[in-house]
């Protein structure tokens, strides 16, 4: 296969717009699967089983398939991305290995917001998009209002729009057609010297590292000697194959063509995503336009059990040697004891890696309140603080904190117009900024309207996407986009439980929200924490500051009173329960707090 005959192209969709089922067509008509194994493994793509249980694409793949046409023969390469935000880091990879991008829109729901960052980043990156109307056989379709809507968010032509039915097959042969036509061949010199992109891998337990690359220029055969931009390693090719759907091997890997190696790489963590590889002896320029990850939602993660900690912490190691996009460091609490802060690409990357965990490893575990990374600017440097342990106390003019910074998203929501006002007041009261909105269409009643906005990455990781869900009836979608730091009035609050500070449940508030988030905790406290022998004062402060404050007042921890006399075993059975409750126990300075208490206020968080 020469580069003019190679097609390398993404889909681009919302969640359920179908990108699976017309991946498995795709593979099917071509012949890349038969018909009949498709029942057996639906959807080919998806793999993982917590991706199947979430209906969302995670994790990275890459399909080539061989379609004949007239008198060609072409090689179409299919690289997978997930449909997520949060993995805009992966998106960008594999657009990195794409000339083109079909844009999937479901003709029943309309064009979603989710899509919007990931249009814009292929768009920026050059790509030939096709716009694609899924699921024209449904009666609830509505092909021209939604060709409108992509003709708004998107600017697309509407004469350009192939609607088609991935479940039927209606379409899909123009489709194909089009994917040949419309997207441009790789240019790739086959004389030029060998220059590879890696972006993805994984490890097979007898092979070592795999990798998934894409040769930019030359031809790489089994036997070459190749080496790696980051690490400066080298290696030998021992296998290299196409994905066509499963490996399938060849000699040698041509420009333009996706495919994956086997080498004498053992580490995983030699596998750089977005690495540059070359031919030993013929170095080359490294390909630019790739956004390495970047760790912006942090949390510890702690065993319920303390003494799980050691198979926690290798549980961790294994999760993260399929998904390096999670950062971990170690550390310590004195009321959850040892544990792991963990760096996520976004809330929805730590559900599936909770998840992930509690499947695969069967570990049981309490993650602490999600942070993000702040930036602290002292007179004469910048620190980043993803931990509020780390958090300076005192950030007026008269110490040495010149500023706080914190991370910012450019947001975009899309919302039928009955909903724009509880949107609006969403937004503001999530401290939004910049806010803008328009038409998508002219429907009367149920226009649908695109809104844009400033707002800070801190606000959205807690219980924004469920609000906002729940304000609009479900009918509302959300994408967001890194937008850089904006300096905030930020300061850290801490709580005391009889005068002893908590670590594990400092937290960082905007002191616009200090008085409402202070009184909530304490509340909160006051609730869970039960009562002790002794008046325990709870207090929210910042700095010397108390700025809410309850008392849980005292109580006689006599277990057996009520229970009378002659009922002396079910007196000791309470004894003994006490004590094994007891045993659970934290001891926060001089206060007892049960377990379930940090679960309850964590995970409520
Ligand atoms: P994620 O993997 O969650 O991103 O979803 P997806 O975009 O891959 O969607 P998927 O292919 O899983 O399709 C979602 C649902 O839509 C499934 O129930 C499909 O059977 C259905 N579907 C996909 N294409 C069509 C179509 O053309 N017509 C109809 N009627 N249903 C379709």
């Amino acid at each position: 296969f020469t580069p003019d005959v190679i097609r390398n192209f993404s889909i681009i969709a919302h969640i359920d717009h179908g990108k699976s089922t017309l991946a498995d067509r795709l593979l099917e008509l071509t012949g890349t699967i038969a018909a009949q194994q498709m029942g057996k493994n639906e959807q080919v793509l998806d793999k993982l089983k917590v991706e199947r249980e979430r209906g969302i694409t995670a994790d990275e793949n890459a399909n080539s398939m061989i379609y004949d046409r007239q008198a060609s023969r072409y090689m179409l390469n299919l690289i997978d991305t997930p449909g997520h935000v949060d993995f805009a880091w992966e998106v960008s990879r594999s657009l990195a290995a794409c000339q083109g991008a079909l844009l999937l829109v479901d003709c029943s729901q309309g064009v979603q917001a989710q899509t919007i960052s990931v249009f814009h980043n292929a768009k920026d990156r050059g790509l030939t998009i096709i716009p694609v109307l899924n699921k024209i056989d449904l009666p609830a379709a509505d092909p021209d209002r939604v060709i409108a809507q992509m003709q708004a968010t998107f600017g697309i032509d509407p004469e350009a729009v192939i609607p088609i039915s991935a479940k039927t097959g209606r379409g899909v042969s123009e489709l194909l057609r089009a994917i040949v036509e419309r997207i441009p061949p790789p240019i790739g010199l086959t004389s030029s010297p060998f220059r590879g992109f890696l972006f993805d891998s994984f490890y097979d337990r007898y092979r070592g590292v795999i990798s998934l690359l894409n040769v930019k220029e030359g031809t790489l055969r089994v036997g070459d000697k190749i080496s790696s931009t980051f690490t400066g390693k080298r290696y030998e090719i021992m296998e290299l194959g196409i994905m066509h759907p499963e490996e399938t091997s060849t000699s040698a890997l041509y420009p333009g063509q996706v495919g994956y190696m086997a080498c004498n790489m053992k580490e995983p963590t030699d596998a750089h995503v977005g690495d540059t590889l070359y031919r030993v002896g013929q170095p080359v320029d490294s390909i630019p336009g790739f956004k390495p990850a970047k760790p912006m939602v942090f949390a510890g993660v702690y065993p319920i059990d303390s003494g799980d900690f050691p198979k926690l912490e290798e549980s961790i190691k294994r999760l993260t040697l399929t998904d390096r996009s999670v950062s971990v460091q170690r550390e310590s609490s004195s009321a959850l004891g040892q544990g792991c802060r963990l760096g996520f690409l976004g809330t929805l990357h730590m559900d599936v890696f909770r998840q992930r965990l509690e499947d695969e490893y069967n570990a049981n575990v309490i993650i602490t309140a999600p942070t993000v990374p702040y930036k602290v600017v002292y007179k004469d440097k910048e620190v980043i603080v993803s931990n509020p342990t780390d958090f300076p106390e005192v950030t007026d003019t008269t110490s040495k904190v010149k500023e706080i910074q914190e991370p910012t998203v450019s947001a975009s929501i899309i919302v039928p117009e009955q909903y724009f006002g509880d949107m609006m007041d969403l937004c503001f009261s999530h401290r939004a900024e910049d806010l803008d909105h328009r038409y998508l269409d002219s429907t009367e009643g149920s226009a649908r309207i695109l809104m844009t906005c400033t707002i800070p990455l801190s606000e959205i990781v807690t219980d924004f996407f469920d609000q906002l869900k729940s304000r609009s009836s479900g009918f509302a979608s959300f994408d967001y986009e890194e937008a850089g730091y904006r300096r905030s009035d930020l300061a850290k609050m801490v709580f005391l439980l009889n005068s002893k500070p908590v670590d594990a449940l400092a937290l960082i508030v905007h002191r616009s929200a200090q008085e409402s988030v202070g009184r909530a905790w304490v509340k909160k406290l006051h609730r869970v924490i039960p009562r002790q022998l002794f008046e325990v004062p709870i207090q929210a402060a910042i700095g010397k500051k108390v700025i809410a404050r309850e008392t849980l007042s005292a109580m006689r921890a006599d277990v057996t009173a009520g229970l009378y006399g002659g009922h002396y075993e079910r007196k000791m059975k309470h004894l003994e329960n006490q004590k094994a409750s007891k045993r659970k126990m934290k001891r926060i300075g001089t206060v007892n707090l049960p377990q379930e208490a940090f679960f309850d206020i964590l995970s409520q968080s």
